[in-house]
């Protein structure tokens, strides 16, 4: 099969591969690029392990063909940065609001989830700076967690716009 040539931004880097087409947006990540914060929980759109933002927008990555995301803007858990300046995250070493809130309210167990809720979390405020307690739970409803009842993992959503 010809290869497909792929035109990305990832993390604010200019990305050019060739690939095979039928690779979704999520190997290209982890395989072709080797950046393995988006998880593979369920390779089927349910868990939300995978999520990264596609110009902004929280996608699940395992769902998309990485080809039909040709010139687009992504935003991974490992292009997140502390302070908000352009897009939403700040410098190495430093955690992004919603993830020191995750860290300080104890919505991190074993951690598999928590690339995507961090990217949800950070689409949702993106869009929603003060939102209600339903409001996160809608948002982060693409989310699944198997640790923390996520009772703890949306207090600390609710303390990073607090933050
Ligand atoms: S791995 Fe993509 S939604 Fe579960
Ligand atoms: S912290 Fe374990 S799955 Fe969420």
């Amino acid at each position: 099969m010809p290869k497909f040539h792929l035109t990305l931004t990832v993390n604010g880097e200019p990305r050019e591969l060739l690939i095979d087409p039928r690779r979704t947006l999520l190997d290209v990540l982890r395989n072709n690029l080797d950046l393995r914060g988006a998880h593979r929980g369920c390779d089927s759109g349910d868990c939300g392990a995978c999520t990264v933002l596609l110009d902004g927008l929280p996608v699940t990555s395992c769902l998309l063909l990485a080809a039909d995301c040709d010139g687009m803007d992504v935003l991974t858990v490992e292009g997140v940065l502390p302070s908000p300046p352009a897009r939403g995250v700040g410098g190495e070493g430093e955690l992004h609001p919603v993830q020191r809130a995750l860290v300080e309210k104890g919505g991190i167990q074993c951690g598999f989830c928590t690339p995507g809720v961090v990217m949800a979390a950070i689409a949702l405020l993106n869009d929603n700076p003060r939102p209600t307690e339903e409001e996160v739970r809608l948002g982060l409803a693409g989310n699944l967690c198997r640790c923390t009842g996520y009772k703890k993992i949306v207090e600390a959503v609710m303390s990073a716009a607090e933050a």
